[in-house]
C-alpha cells in the first residue's frame, strides 16, 4: 500500500511538472545583477539600491543617529524615489556651500553641519564610492571621481566629478558638460566637492 501510495505521488508530481513545462514551476530566481553598477540598467541599478545600497548606507547612518531607522530610497532621492527617475545629486537634502570659504565658514557656526560633514566625508562617500566601483575624492591628491556633489546640490553649483571609467552611462547628462576645472577650485578641505 505504502508504495503504491508514493507511486501515485510521484506520478501525480510528473504529470504536474510536464504539465507546466518542467522548470516553470521552479522559484523565479531573478537574473544576477553585472558586478559593476555602471554596466547595470535601470531596473537593475533599483535591485542593486534596495539589496546592496540602502542595507549598507542604513547601517551607518542609524549608527550615526537612531532616526535613520525608517532609512529608505527617499533618504537620498527626496521626491526623486517617487517619480521613479532617481536622479543624482538631489535637491531635496541639503544645498552646500559650493566655494571653500563658504563651506568652512557654514560647518564653523554650525554644530550640526560639523558633525554630519565628519560622517559623510569619514564615512557615507567611502561606503558609496565602494559600493559603485568609484574612487572617493581626495581634496589633497585632486583625484577620484565620487564625493559629496555625486549626491549633494552646491551653490554656486558644482558639478558631480566627472567619471573615467566606463563611457556607457551618457544617457546621465549629470555625468555631462561639468566644468573640468570646477573641482581645483576649491582646496584641501573643499568637503563640498
Ligand atoms: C545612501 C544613499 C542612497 C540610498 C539610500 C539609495 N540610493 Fe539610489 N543612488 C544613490 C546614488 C549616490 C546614486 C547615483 C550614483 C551616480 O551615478 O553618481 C544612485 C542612483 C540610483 C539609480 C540610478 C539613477 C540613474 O540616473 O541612473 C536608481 C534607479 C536608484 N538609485 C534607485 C534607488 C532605490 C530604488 C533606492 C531604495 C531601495 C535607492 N536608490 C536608495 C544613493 C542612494
Ligand atoms: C551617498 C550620498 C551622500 C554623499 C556622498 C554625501 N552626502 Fe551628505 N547627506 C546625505 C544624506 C542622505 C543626508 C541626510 C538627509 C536627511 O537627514 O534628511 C546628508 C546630510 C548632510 C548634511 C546635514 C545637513 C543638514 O543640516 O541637514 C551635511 C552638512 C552633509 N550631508 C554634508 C556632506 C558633505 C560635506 C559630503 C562630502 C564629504 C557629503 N555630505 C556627502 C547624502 C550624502
Amino acid at each position: 500500500m505504502t508504495n503504491l501510495l508514493s507511486t501515485a505521488w510521484l506520478a501525480a508530481a510528473a504529470v504536474a511538472l510536464a504539465a507546466c513545462g518542467g522548470g516553470a514551476s521552479q522559484p523565479k530566481t531573478p537574473a544576477p545583477l553585472p558586478d559593476n553598477y555602471d554596466d547595470m540598467n535601470h531596473e537593475q541599478r533599483i535591485q542593486f539600491m534596495k539589496e546592496v545600497v540602502l542595507p549598507k548606507a542604513k547601517d551607518i547612518f542609524v549608527k550615526f543617529d537612531a532616526k535613520y531607522a525608517d532609512m529608505n530610497c527617499k533618504t537620498c532621492h527626496g521626491k526623486g524615489a517617487s517619480t521613479g527617475e532617481f536622479k543624482m545629486p538631489n535637491p531635496d537634502i541639503k544645498v552646500l556651500p559650493g566655494t571653500e570659504e563658504a563651506f568652512m565658514a557654514y560647518i564653523a557656526k554650525d554644530e550640526k553641519a560639523a558633525r554630519y560633514t565628519k560622517f559623510m566625508a569619514e564615512q557615507v562617500t567611502p561606503l558609496m564610492a565602494q559600493l559603485l566601483k568609484r574612487t572617493a575624492f581626495d581634496p589633497k591628491a585632486g583625484t577620484g571621481d565620487f564625493s559629496c556633489g555625486n549626491c549633494h546640490v552646491s551653490d554656486p553649483p558644482h558639478p558631480p566629478l566627472p567619471h573615467a571609467h566606463h563611457d556607457h552611462d551618457h544617457h546621465d547628462g549629470a555625468h555631462e558638460g561639468g566644468d573640468p576645472d570646477a573641482g581645483s577650485a576649491a582646496g584641501s578641505a573643499a568637503p563640498a566637492h
